[in-house]
């Protein structure tokens, strides 16, 4: 199967349901303020989930670009990325939990051809203040699932959302594919992160809001939100242990053997495995409409972050040429037929590859020499100052995740308090300082 198969497998299925197909919005989220980047395919949607008319309809379904830092440090093993397409389904108050589920039920047995016994799904096991979601057991059981592939789990397992501080969330039923390997204990669940079970698929039964002062209110309409990882699919569909391994990183995996090959280079599989999942989600986050550029605030700092630790990552090596732009074509002749936005914005990307390289090679090997002069002199156990880790930031353009990577690398960690507090410090003198530019400018 390949990725485009799966796409078209699944708005194609769901289309003939009923469903509209929209295209992907923006990965920068353009109806969701409480998030930097678009982390699921429901932030494009939040107007429509609260009860505003969605000029296509009730039912929809899309692939959406998708980014999340959150677990930018496991980035290198078999299965976390940043970036990652996400293949939904949603009812804006028109089908709920039966419905969703029989569709769903439906793909997985009739359409990816799993066996009903390597399925297992998690439902909410309910609280003081929503009850347990007995329903969907019910549903799942007369889709055939035994008692023993039905697991129950509370707020942290099977709630979704919302992602920022206030919006649409619920309580969900995650469907997990069973590997097949035995149990690792008598307690694995599909909680257990032993790799039994791995999550494919997410309904959300979205008709809550969370408000500005943390209470739940109940929506106008009640909502379904799904989502399934284009990525995670295609790995286990294609009998591949780890997502490298699939048709979507094989190209720029080669060419950055190639690189590292003929420069007689070595890196590790966990670095060369970053650079390749840093290129996609930096082409992706350059390639926007928006035009996003690498800066220290926000979105433009994870971009900064994410193209600085592909540089130090090529400097670790022994590399100091830039590879980057190289890796970029790769990624954007694969993808452009499916994201038309990535070729179109090619020369740009390009460009600001460049200038960030550029510009970060000015002060790497000066900061590097600092960082392995700092954490070789302090004392083993203590943890890298504020101050110069402060240091590493203002003066050499280190990002503090970057500077917290080093130490760990050294088995030392940074005083992120005491960073903080240099940090705040600074924005607080630089906003006092352009104010009084600002003051000066305007009484002249
Ligand atoms: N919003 C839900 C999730 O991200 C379903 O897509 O898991």
């Amino acid at each position: 199967m390949t990725a485009s198969e799966l796409r078209k497998m699944y708005v194609d299925f769901f289309e003939e349901k009923g469903h509209k197909v929209i295209a992907s919005a923006s990965l920068l989220p353009e109806n969701d303020p409480t998030v930097l980047f678009t982390t699921a395919g429901m932030h494009p949607l939040v107007p429509y989930l609260l009860g505003e008319t969605h000029p296509q309809g009730r039912r929809l379904t899309d692939v959406q670009k998708c980014l999340r830092t959150g677990d930018i440090d496991e980035v290198g093993d078999d299965t976390h990325l940043t970036f990652f397409e996400m293949m939904g389904n949603w009812s804006l108050g028109d089908y709920f939990k039966e419905e969703a589920i029989s569709m769903s039920f439906e793909f997985l047995t009739n359409v990816l051809n799993i066996p009903i016994e390597r399925i297992a799904v998690t439902v909410f096991e309910g609280d003081l203040t929503v009850p347990k979601d007995t329903e969907t057991e019910t549903i799942w059981k007369n889709k055939g699932l035994k008692q023993t592939q039905i697991y129950f789990y509370g707020r942290e397992e099977n709630w979704w959302g919302p992602p920022g501080k206030t919006g649409p969330c619920g309580p969900d039923t995650e469907i997990f594919y069973d590997m097949g390997k035995p149990k690792c204990s008598d307690h694995c669940g599909p909680a257990c992160k032993c790799g039994k079970y791995v999550e494919i698929w997410n309904n959300v039964f979205m008709k809550f809001n969370k408000e500005a002062d943390g209470s739940f209110t109940e929506l106008k309409q009640k909502n379904v939100d799904t989502g399934m990882g284009l990525e995670r699919v295609l790995t286990i569909f294609n009998g591949k242990t780890n997502v490298y391994d699939t048709e979507l990183f094989i190209p720029v995996m080669t060419h950055l053997n190639n690189i590292i090959g003929e420069l007689d280079a070595i890196m590790s599989i966990r670095d060369k495995r970053i650079i390749c999942e840093h290129i996609r989600a930096v082409c992706f986050i350059l390639g926007d409409p928006q035009k996003i550029c690498p800066s220290n605030t926000e979105q433009g700092y994870i971009l900064r972050r994410l193209i600085r630790r592909m540089i130090r990552l090529f400097k670790k090596a022994g590399i100091n040429q830039n590879y980057l732009c190289d890796l970029a074509e790769v990624i954007i002749l694969q993808y452009k037929e499916a994201y038309p936005e990535i070729g179109d914005n090619e020369t740009f990307i390009k460009e600001q590859l460049q200038n960030e390289t550029d510009l970060f090679l000015k002060t790497l090997d000066m900061g590097l020499k600092k960082a392995d002069q700092y954490l070789g002199k302090t004392d083993e156990n203590t943890a890298l100052s504020g101050e110069l880790a402060f240091k590493l930031y203002d003066t050499y353009g280190f990002p503090i995740e970057f500077t917290c990577e080093l130490a760990r690398e050294r088995g030392r960690s940074v005083d992120m308090e005491s960073f903080r507090e240099k940090f705040t410090a600074h924005q607080n003198k630089s906003r006092e300082g352009a104010a009084e530019i600002q003051r000066r400018a305007g009484g002249s």
